[in-house]
């Protein structure tokens, strides 16, 4: 049974994939804004404490329950004899499709803007506005995103994913230190590594933890299954814990490098001054390709077009773990063959994600879509979509996937599970892992599910 589901041929081929699915979008723009916003290396220590303390032992839950199981994450919780829980499963796969239906959107803009740094076209940073309501060529760009993860994920687990992040993950290495020595060089560099790294504690707050807390969950693809069903294609031979190790600290790396790598542009294109930097999509879309056109053209090209390279290999990598979430539903629950799974799914995503496609912009009532809160600016539909499905659902989650593991699955087989293929394990990481799903893991992420939603759709002020 296993064997016909497919399974990771390797360890590595394991831990890639799952770095695979955790680096993308959200480390290469979101996470380098966020330590500049935040106060620097304070936010970094912030953001890997959290990692560590809090996310990885939700990440050995995940992988344990998937592998013990060889299951989806609906099915997971049934086969452990526990129907009611696979609401959670059921949550997950909710949130991953309508993730997905808007991550593809922004991935879509990241490869068209590949093939327009391609062909020269700088000044496409300040026709952003414009670029992003030509509904013709986004819909292209989506689609052809879209196609390209299908194909991935329709050629199954060791064939597909596992040979996809096999040649992805390392050449994303490779491009982000040639980009990193690149931008080093560049005038007014060490400006913008100061305003990346020095610390400034003055700037945490309540708000600044939050959203470092919530930068981890999202970047490391927790609280949504996407881990029990990679989980569900382990060996036995494989050691869960250390593997989560290793995922974590290569997601955390790449979110470090991306820094390195982006507020050397940004401060040589504003000669030295980091005031008023401007984050989110506006950095990566609208102010790098005027760095890459200071480089002149032939350089301009080739450092534009590995940086846009670069995003959508990141994004594709966690486009494909975002699809096999409800794939494995189906073939797992709903017995249907993989290839009518994927492309079935992959064209309900797209349709599903048109009215994202159309909320920046071209459709006013969807641009407009809603006020929330105490906001005097109304948010989109692709933000509203982003708000339920990952700021909401993923802390509530990963909540109650530790509460099931601590309360209902109990520790005792979390820790049976995880000792198989763990050698020369270290008991206080397992004691840790323990106490971390009963107390603080249910606690510090319930809380914050319940926080998001209240301050945003019912106007609680918490900070
Ligand atoms: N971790 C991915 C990123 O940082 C996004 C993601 C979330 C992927 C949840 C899969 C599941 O961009």
């Amino acid at each position: 049974m296993a064997t016909e589901r497919g399974q990771f041929n390797s360890r590595i081929g394991f831990i890639l994939a799952a770095a695979g699915s955790a680096v993308g979008l959200g480390n290469i723009w979101k996470f380098p804004f966020e330590v500049g916003q935040g106060g620097g290396a304070a936010f970094v220590v912030l953001y890997l404490t959290f990692c560590f303390l809090l996310c990885f032992p939700v990440m050995v839950s995940e992988i344990a329950i998937g592998r013990k199981t060889q299951l989806n994450p609906v099915g997971a919780f049934k086969k452990l004899g526990h129907g009611n829980w696979s609401i959670i499963g059921l949550l997950g796969i909710i949130a991953g499709v309508l993730i997905l239906s808007f991550y593809n959107v922004v991935a879509g803009w990241a490869f068209g803007y590949f093939l327009e740094m391609v062909q020269g076209n700088f000044g496409i940073g300040k026709e952003f506005g414009t670029f992003i309501t030509d509904v013709t060529k986004i819909s292209l760009y989506g689609i052809v995103f879209m196609g390209v993860t299908a194909f991935i994920v329709s050629r199954g687990i060791s064939g597909g994913i596992e040979r996809a992040a096999k040649i992805l993950m390392p050449t994303l290495f490779i491009l982000i230190l040639g980009l990193i020595f690149y931008a080093l060089t560049l005038d007014g560099a060490m400006e913008g590594i100061k305003f990346y790294l020095v610390p400034d504690f003055s700037e945490i707050n309540g708000e600044v933890v939050y959203s470092a807390l919530g930068q981890a969950f999202f970047s490391l693809s927790l609280g949504m299954g996407a881990l029990i069903t990679y989980g569900s294609y382990v060996s036995r031979k494989q050691n869960i814990v250390r593997s989560a190790a290793l995922i974590t600290l290569t997601d955390v790396s790449i979110a470090f490098l991306a820094g390195l790598m982006i507020f050397p542009f940004v401060a040589y294109l504003s000669q030295g001054s980091m005031e008023g930097v401007e984050g989110g999509a506006g950095l990566i879309f609208a102010t790098l390709p005027g760095v890459f056109e200071s480089l002149g053209p032939t350089l301009g090209i080739v450092i534009g077009s590995v940086f846009f390279l670069l995003l959508s290999f990141a994004a594709l990598t966690s486009t494909v773990s975002l699809l096999e979430v409800p794939v494995a539903y189906l073939v797992d629950e709903k017995k249907i063959k993989r290839p009518y799974a994927v492309w079935g799914m992959a064209i309900f995503i797209f349709l599903l994600g048109i009215p994202s496609m159309l909320s920046n912009g071209s459709v006013e009532a969807l641009t407009s879509f809603v006020t929330l809160g105490d906001d005097d600016k109304a948010t989109n539909f692709m933000d509203f979509i982003g708000l339920i499905a990952s700021d909401s659902f993923l802390p509530i989650g990963g909540a109650l996937i530790s509460i099931f593991v601590a309360y209902i699955w109990k520790t005792n087989n979390l820790n049976e599970e995880i000792a198989i293929g763990r050698e020369n394990a270290i008991p206080i990481v397992t004691k840790y892992i323990n106490f971390a799903v009963m107390f603080i893991c249910p606690v510090i992420l319930g809380t914050i599910g319940i926080i998001t939603i209240l301050d945003r759709f019912f106007g609680v002020q918490f900070f």
